[in-house]
């Protein structure tokens, strides 16, 4: 058998798992069945003290390379779920081992693929799921612009996906929007940059899976006695919504410019407007044209997290980039309180290690264990926020945090299902 990990001090070894099985016959008391989109191959997960994997049987040719990609990706800061590594030539050696002259068996004859291992990403949601969660408005918006911002990033990035589907991305709630995780990199290729045509291609198939999802889940939703909030009247026509965002997105954030001599200013502009979207520009071109420049920033450059690395800057604290959107509002808003009451501005580091010292820690802290699954820290914090907000409005005056963590947790946690690993429900 070959182990080929990364190197982390928190992951286990996985050595005491039954190897020499195949993943569909495991018994094992680390099994735990969660929540999870449809799939070809058999996907298992293992708890390990808490925490959870997802175990992925599949050739040894195409576990190598999902491995790759998705450290690939992981390198250029795409959201993709956290590869932990490869399990190749399980079973007993026989005639056609090593791997690489056929797949392996076990005494019973039973195949062995290889298998992938992957860190169970906590928090997310299969979109299946996401039709049954409530507290997510505008449920169809917010997926879409969460797979379109996902589809720009894999492909500034200069990756071809070749299977986007809802079914491969994972969604994790980022301050009542969504963000999107690619969990499927097996389809893939990594280029140093996509043409126009390989981009289209992608979008036309997310397009098409996208369709038929939404499609499946709508009969699914039918069916259900209850009436749910989520149905979508015309599938196709959010499904078709796909292409003008992408293009919408990806023109905000790759478009030329050209702008004549005395118009400085519009680089600042873009760049800015650039922000707003979330996003970074590393470095941009300026080209001398007739009458003026040409304003371009190669795709490789572009960089989204603009909001989410200021927040890790200030405060150490890594979250979303809509979350952390919010929580710098909150951080602003702390900064001139106190600097009403010292007189004086202190420096952003002391600002940012002291609101997390007096205002965020604390909060998250008045949370007992039992409800610790609900929400992840962050977006806990931006659901408080609004809470406080609707309870000060109600009140007439500002009813401070202490009284707003109170309330929050027994009116509104306490009743929301556990999210950080959402059981399976029996299959329909
Ligand atoms: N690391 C993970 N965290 C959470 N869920 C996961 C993880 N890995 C896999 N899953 C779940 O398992 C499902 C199947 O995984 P995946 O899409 O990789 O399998 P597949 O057999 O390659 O799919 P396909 O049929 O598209 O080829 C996903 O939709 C997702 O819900
Ligand atoms: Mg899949």
């Amino acid at each position: 058998m070959r182990f080929q990990m990364l190197p982390r001090e928190t992951w286990p070894d996985f050595l005491d798992l039954p190897w020499d099985e195949p993943l569909a016959k495991w018994r094992s008391s680390r099994i735990v069945e969660v929540a999870r989109g449809i799939s070809r191959h058999v996907v298992r997960f293992v708890d390990y003290d808490g925490i959870l994997y997802a175990l992925k049987e599949l050739p040894a040719r195409l576990a190598e390379r999902e491995y790759r990609l998705l450290r690939e990706l992981a390198a250029a800061s795409v959201p993709v779920v956290e590869v932990v590594g490869v399990v190749s030539e399980r079973g007993i050696p026989t005639a056609g081992f090593p791997a690489e002259e056929g797949t392996p068996s076990n005494a019973n004859g039973d195949q062995l693929g290889a298998v992938l291992i992957t860190r169970h990403l906590e928090f997310s949601l299969p979109y299946r799921t996401l039709f049954t969660v409530r507290g997510i408005g505008d449920l169809h918006t917010r997926l879409l612009d969460a797979l379109v911002e996902l589809l720009v990033r894999l492909h500034l990035a200069g990756f071809f996906w070749g299977d986007c589907s809802l079914s491969n991305t994972l969604f994790r709630r980022d301050a009542g929007a969504l963000a999107a995780y690619l969990v499927d990199a097996e389809t893939g290729e990594l280029h140093p940059s996509l043409s126009d045509g390989q981009r289209a291609f992608d979008l036309a198939i997310a397009e098409e899976n996208v369709a038929g999802e939404l499609l499946d889940v709508m009969a699914a939703l039918a069916e259900d006695a209850e009436p749910s909030d989520a149905r979508i009247e015309d599938p196709l026509a959010v499904a078709a919504q796909l292409r003008p965002s992408y293009e919408a997105l990806w023109s905000e954030l790759t478009r030329d410019e050209i702008f004549a001599p005395n118009e400085r200013f519009r680089i600042d502009a873009r760049l800015r407007r650039l922000n707003e979207l979330g996003f970074d520009a590393e470095e941009f071109e300026l080209l001398t044209v007739k009458g003026g420049y040409r304003l371009r920033l190669p795709t490789q450059v572009v960089e989204a997290g603009h909001h989410r690395r200021r927040l890790l800057m200030l405060t150490g604290l890594d979250v979303g980039e809509n979350q952390a959107r919010r929580l710098l509002n909150d951080l602003d808003r702390f900064r001139a309180e106190l600097r009403q009451k010292e007189g004086r501005s202190l420096p952003d580091a002391v600002v940012g290690y002291k609101w997390r010292a007096e205002v965020f820690e604390p909060a998250v802290a008045a949370v007992p264990a039992e409800l610790a699954a609900k929400r992840e820290p962050a977006e806990l914090f931006h659901e408080l926020l609004d809470h406080r907000w609707y309870r000060s409005e109600a009140a007439g005056h500002d009813v401070g945090m202490a009284d707003a963590v109170a309330s929050f947790l027994e009116q509104v946690l306490r009743s929301v299902p556990d999210e950080r690993a959402p059981i399976a429900s029996p299959p329909t």
